[in-house]
């Protein structure tokens, strides 16, 4: 056969692939408010960039009737692209081909863009949409599942990995984006759970939908699965590029540097914290006010909102920023937010981004609620995170910083680098009524006016110890600063930072409280 007939041959078989589950398949995606597996590689990454790997691959099941159908692609697009130039490797279940099911050769095409992912060390990119493991191909389908699950943790903490959810990913398939580092949702798209709600209808005799069960907003904001919430696939896909800008390829790399910018005039750092520690405000006011060009991505924007978390730059380098959020809950740390702000530093730490703590907080919430949650094994987490990370870490206390607070928001004592104080901030075991009522109880209730005499006591203790004066003279933060002062300090500290050195002792990897 001559070769332009062979050509046209490789044409015709592309073209017949390239149809995915066809028309009507296609018609229900689409009718379902969804793009194609395709479509959504191409708006992703940049223009022409894409190149597919494995579109001639076939399943091998011969179960159920399975001999005889043909399964395009084996309903998963694998392949390499480039975000803003940045090399990524990507898969993306085509749920119009068998419910983008997963069966023995369909897991072994993601496996293989994971190996290539992780050799190449460049970020991996997931696009879920299954019907979870292909019920005819039986155990094959388990076992392809533990093979990207046991990928995933390998690859954790060398490259990035990236979830996006744009359909259903039920049973144990929820694991592999929970392996991951960052889980994409869209709003009436995503839906994540281990049982459906035709078991838990079965089994407990309870009737909710899919969307109230596991949809996006449930992710996002009640279990913390989810980091991002977009309203459209779209929007989900500029997400994923901006985060994209700012992280590095790999765990050896530094993310890349841009043109410094200024923050905008708008956020005016001298106005935005009240003297009154009682008064909330928007902590992400004053990372606006800090970071490049006032630019802020906060990851887990609406679960745990009482701690901030998220990324910036400064002076064109990526930084992550920790802070206290007053406005809920007056930035209290807790159960969730522990867990999401240790999490947070441990992907900073192993992808080499300075971490940039802002304090103001009460401390950690008291109640039963919170001790039988296991306030104590969660809130372990961020000391554990905080002490275990070796990239700079700057302070900055903005107000209050009491008791097991101040030690957990990077304090000193756990290896911050740099520790700076606003004028305001105030340092002690406790706020100063509650210190007031217990160490002059008897002062208090013996007095003539126990109401004078408490504000009295408060008043002293206030003196003695709500400042930040008697922490500067132990030498625990390193100098008391204006506010307007602080951005020039975090390019200095952050420069002279550059070439930081810890040694530790040997172990083959700690024990941290999970
Ligand atoms: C084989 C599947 C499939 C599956 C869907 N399909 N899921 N084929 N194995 N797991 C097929 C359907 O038969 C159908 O084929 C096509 O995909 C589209 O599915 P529909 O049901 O028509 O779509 P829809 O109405 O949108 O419903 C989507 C769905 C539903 C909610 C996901 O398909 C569903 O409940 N699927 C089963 C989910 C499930 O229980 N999976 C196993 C989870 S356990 P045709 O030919 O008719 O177009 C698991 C274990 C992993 O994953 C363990 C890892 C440790």
């Amino acid at each position: 056969m001559p070769l332009k007939r062979k050509i046209l041959e490789l044409q015709k078989r592309k073209e017949e692939i390239l149809q995915g589950g066809g028309e009507k398949a296609i018609a229900k995606q689409q009718a379902m408010g969804k793009l194609t597996a395709r479509e959504r590689v191409i708006a992703l990454l940049d223009e022409d960039s894409f190149n597919e790997y494995d579109l001639f691959v076939e399943h091998e099941a011969r179960d159920f009737g399975m001999e005889s159908k043909v399964l395009h692609g084996d309903g998963v697009i694998i392949g390499t692209g480039t975000i803003y130039g940045a090399p990524v490797a990507i898969f993306a279940q085509d749920f119009t081909v068998a419910g983008g099911s997963l069966g023995l050769m369909h897991a072994r095409k993601i496996t293989k863009i994971m190996d290539y992912a992780l050799k190449m060390r460049i970020p991996l990119i997931g696009i879920n949409d299954s019907g979870g493991a292909r019920i005819q191909e039986g155990v094959n389908s388990l076992a392809g599942y533990g093979e990207i699950f046991f990928r995933n943790t390998l690859a954790s903490g060398v490259i990035p990995q990236i979830s996006v959810i744009l359909g259903p990913c039920a049973g144990g398939a929820v694991y592999s984006p929970a392996l991951t580092d960052f889980v994409f949702t869209v709003d009436n798209i995503s839906k994540m759970f281990i049982t459906g709600p035709e078991v838990i209808k079965t089994v407990l005799g309870e009737e909710i939908s899919m969307e109230e069960l596991g949809g996006a907003r449930v992710h996002s904001e009640i279990t913390g699965n989810a980091h991002f919430f977009a309203e459209s696939e779209m929007e989900c896909f500029d997400q994923i590029k901006k985060l994209i800008t700012y992280i590095p390829w790999n765990n050896t790399r530094k993310a890349r540097k841009f043109e410094p910018k200024d923050p905008k005039p708008e956020f005016n750092i001298d106005e935005i914290v009240p003297g009154d520690p009682k008064q909330p405000y928007d902590v992400r006011d004053v990372i606006r006010s800090v970071a490049d060009d006032s630019d802020f991505f906060e990851v887990q924007e609406y679960w745990a909102a009482n701690i901030v978390v998220g990324f910036g730059r400064i002076n064109g380098d990526t930084v992550g920023f920790v802070a206290n959020q007053p406005l809920m809950l007056a930035g209290v740390l807790d159960v969730d937010s522990s867990d999401k702000a240790a999490r947070f530093i441990r992907y900073c730490n192993a992808f080499s981004i300075p971490l940039i703590t802002l304090v103001d907080l009460p401390g950690y919430l008291p109640g039963v609620d919170q001790e039988h949650a296991g306030v104590i094994r969660h809130g372990a987490k961020m000391l554990y995170a905080y002490s275990e990370a070796t990239v700079p870490k700057i302070t900055v206390i903005l107000r209050k910083a009491y008791g097991g607070g101040y030690i957990a928001m990077s304090s000193r004592h756990l290896r911050a680098d740099f520790v700076f104080a606003w004028p305001g901030a105030e340092i002690a075991v406790m706020g100063p009524e509650g210190a007031a009522n217990i160490i002059f109880r008897k002062e208090i209730t013996e007095a003539e006016d126990p109401d004078k005499m408490r504000r009295l006591k408060v008043k002293e203790y206030k003196e003695k110890f709500a400042n930040p004066y008697v922490a500067a003279a132990k030498g625990y933060i390193d100098t008391v600063i204006e506010p307007s002062e602080t951005r020039k300090l975090l390019i200095h500290a952050l420069d002279v930072s550059v070439s930081k050195v810890v040694d530790k002792p040997w172990k083959k990897h700690g024990i941290p409280p999970f």
